[in-house]
């Protein structure tokens, strides 16, 4: 077994001998050990733009979860190579919506709703769910700009479906003006759409996903919080629950989240419901101001967690050795349809 030090070391003698030939961005949920070797961090659309803006690297090695290096696939040119350090880095929130479900879906919603919907993804799905929501008209978000996009589809037809996170998609829909009896809930289990009132009402159908990380913040944790220190602000993603969202004084994407912070006066409190690594990044980067997880038990995201010096190590120690390993690598019809959906995304925030 080798040593932390031996392996840093190799790491950056193969970062040396690639040089430009070799990009690594890295999410901010990614460890601290890894995140030190990322030539880019940010967010999910930062780095959907960054892989698409990089001509020059022949090697993405991506240091995030399978959705995001399809994307990265997607997005660049067929001379370039998208790697995934650890095939089992993927997203429990992405296998919450396959595509046999969505048809299904998709079917039953046509026959209650007839052709009045437009179907939105979070970029946190799969290459095939992008590539439905392209074939029909459809468009990727994230959370930097859910409010633009879910706005933009409701110009193009009466209703949308949002896929795959349900809390992203109501705090979205509800931030916008919608009230909570215009949205239903779609179970793709129990295959029946959710909700109350009139069902000609709805505007907005929400798929049953959620974020096995985010939910893990509750309103319990929020109310101890205000009972115990009033004066500590509470800032959240919009993956947490709604009745989170409403009890926070601030919600927003990753990079929002960041950039709060690091505008925020000294000596402020602040307590942060999102991924664990960041929010202990946080912390670290910002010494003059006292920061807590909003949830005391902190809450990694396993997957994100796969990716590991050890990972990163073998997965460019072999690719300096001429062999391909964890491509990933989307085929070309897929490719073709979730593009349309990203681009409608990146050429309209
Ligand atoms: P953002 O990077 O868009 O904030 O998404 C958070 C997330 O859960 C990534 O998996
Ligand atoms: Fe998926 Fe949640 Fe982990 Fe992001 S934090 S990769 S949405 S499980």
């Amino acid at each position: 077994e080798q040593s932390e030090q031996e392996m840093i070391k190799q790491i950056q003698a193969i970062k040396d001998f690639f040089g430009e030939k070799l990009y690594i961005p890295g999410h901010h949920y990614q460890k601290d050990e890894v995140i030190k070797f990322a030539d880019d961090t940010g967010d999910s659309l930062q780095l959907a733009r960054l892989a698409q803006q990089n001509k020059a690297a022949e090697y993405i090695v991506f240091c995030g979860v399978h959705f995001m290096a399809e994307t990265a696939d997607m997005l660049t040119g067929d001379n370039q190579k998208v790697i995934l350090p650890d095939m089992r880095a993927g997203c429990s929130m992405a296998d919450m919506a396959d595509i046999i479900q969505t048809h299904y879906c998709w079917n039953e919603l046509h026959q209650l709703f007839g052709d009045t919907i437009t179907p939105l993804t979070y970029v946190n799905s799969t290459a095939d769910i992008k590539a439905f929501v392209g074939k029909h008209q459809g468009a990727t978000v994230t959370s930097s700009n859910a409010k633009q996009m879910v706005q933009w589809a409701l110009t193009q037809k009466q209703r949308i479906l949002f896929l795959p996170d349900q809390h992203l998609g109501r705090n979205t829909a509800y931030d916008l003006g919608i009230p909570l009896t215009e949205m239903a809930v779609w179970d793709p289990i129990k295959q029946e759409l959710e909700y109350t009132g009139d069902v000609q009402a709805i505007r907005v159908i929400l798929w049953k996903g959620h974020c096995s990380v985010h939910e893990n913040f509750t309103t319990k944790n929020s109310s101890y919080t205000r009972e115990h220190e009033p004066d500590r602000k509470i800032i959240v993603h919009p993956e947490c629950k709604w009745e989170v969202v409403q009890q926070a004084d601030f919600a927003g994407s990753t990079n929002y989240i960041i950039e709060t912070i690091k505008a925020a006066p000294a000596g402020t409190k602040w307590s942060i419901g999102t991924e664990m690594n960041l929010v202990k990044r946080l912390i670290q980067q910002n010494p003059d101001k006292d920061i807590v997880s909003l949830n005391p038990y902190m809450c990694p995201c396993l997957t994100m967690n796969r990716i590991d010096l050890p990972h990163l190590l073998w997965a460019l120690d072999t690719l300096k050795n001429g062999e391909m390993i964890n491509q990933i690598k989307v085929d070309e019809r897929t490719t073709r349809y979730a593009n349309m959906a990203l681009e409608k995304m990146l050429a309209t925030v």
